[in-house]
């Protein structure tokens, strides 16, 4: 029987998914949207794209839960981007009403899925999913890390001129300004990127992969990246669907990693088909523990600020 995975929000990132999931013929697609037509709009118009590609899943819309019974991924893209005038707060406390209502409905008919958050303030609506779905922290994750070491690698990469195929990345923390990119640990074929590129160079990377997301908006003007973040769900959601025990970075609810207690930060996990196997720990200096206790802290004032 084919896969079955669930995307709540047929917005920019939520249909960019089902696009990606579905070209990959990786499941069966439903697409879940509050606006009547737009998920059922959007699901038929990919439908009728697939002979072209020649994949044969289903690609359904819907305005309710009904034919999600049973996936075996949830996908949480539903909610705001944050508008002019809107506080970081306002927008975590908007957020986490749909996020909640999205996790009830869903895990109501999926009680044995796997969730993939990916609505922002990323970390914090982990936390909401995990509230409302009572599930243990093996089956909720968030997207980010993914996302942001990909930035990572295709800036290393125009950089060095080199393939994009040749760069493994590392990025920890939480999914904001204050995200913790370690350069020891980010090869370029092997070789750590500080062995091929000046401290200041390094630091610009850094520098924009922290500030990937707003350079983003700040181009498109309305609204955020959807291709990169797509593709980056697609990812996780490929390391669960075939059970790859694939490490890739996400966020995880911490329970005494790296010195984090109850809290969602982004983390190198193995993936398989019971969501989150493991978390690896790897050595840190003290700057980048410090760092990375800094990024734990910016993702604790949003969770104080939920309702
Ligand atoms: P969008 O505005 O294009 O789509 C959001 C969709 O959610 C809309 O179609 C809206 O009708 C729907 N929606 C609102 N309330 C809903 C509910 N209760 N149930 C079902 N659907 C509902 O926004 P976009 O660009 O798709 O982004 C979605 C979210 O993902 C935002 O919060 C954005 O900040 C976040 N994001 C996170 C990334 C990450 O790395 N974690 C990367 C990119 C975006
Ligand atoms: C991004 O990093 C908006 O979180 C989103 O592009």
């Amino acid at each position: 029987m084919r896969k079955k995975v669930t995307i709540v929000g047929a917005g920019n990132v939520g249909a960019t998914t089902a696009h990606w999931i579905a070209a990959k013929e990786l499941a069966d697609v439903v697409l879940v949207d509050v606006i009547e037509g737009v998920p059922q709009g959007k699901a038929l118009d990919l439908l009728e794209a697939l002979p072209v590609e020649g994949s044969d899943v289903s690609v359904i819309g819907s305005n309710d839960y009904v034919p999600t019974k049973g996936s075996d991924i949830v996908v949480i893209t539903a909610g705001f981007p944050r508008k002019p005038g809107m506080s970081r707060d306002d927008l975590v406390r908007a957020n986490a009403e749909i996020v909640g209502a999205a996790t009830k409905e869903a895990v109501k008919y999926s009680p044995e899925a796997i969730l993939i958050v990916v609505t922002n303030p990323l970390d914090a609506m982990c936390e909401v999913a995990r509230r409302v779905s009572g599930w243990p922290r093996q089956r909720i994750l968030g997207m980010a890390g993914v996302l942001d070491s990909a930035r990572f690698c295709t800036f290393a990469a125009m950089e060095l001129g080199v393939s994009v195929e040749n760069v493994q990345a590392f990025v920890l923390g939480g999914h904001g300004d204050q995200m913790v990119p370690l350069p020891r640990y980010t090869t370029v074929a092997g070789i750590p990127i500080t062995e091929l590129l000046d401290e200041a160079t390094i630091a610009g990377l850094v520098d924009r992969t922290a500030k990937g997301g707003g350079e983003i908006v700040n181009l498109l003007k309305a609204g955020s990246a959807y291709y990169a973040p797509g593709r980056s769900i697609t990812e996780m959601a490929d390391a669960i669907l075939k059970d790859k025990h694939k490490i890739l970075p996400c966020a995880a609810f911490l329970q005494g990693e790296y010195g984090i207690h109850d809290l969602f930060v982004g983390v190198p996990c193995r993936l398989g088909s019971g969501g989150l196997e493991k978390i690896l720990e790897v050595r840190l200096t003290q700057q980048e523990q410090a760092a990375l206790q800094r990024s734990a802290e910016a993702v604790q004032a949003l969770v104080k600020a939920l309702p």
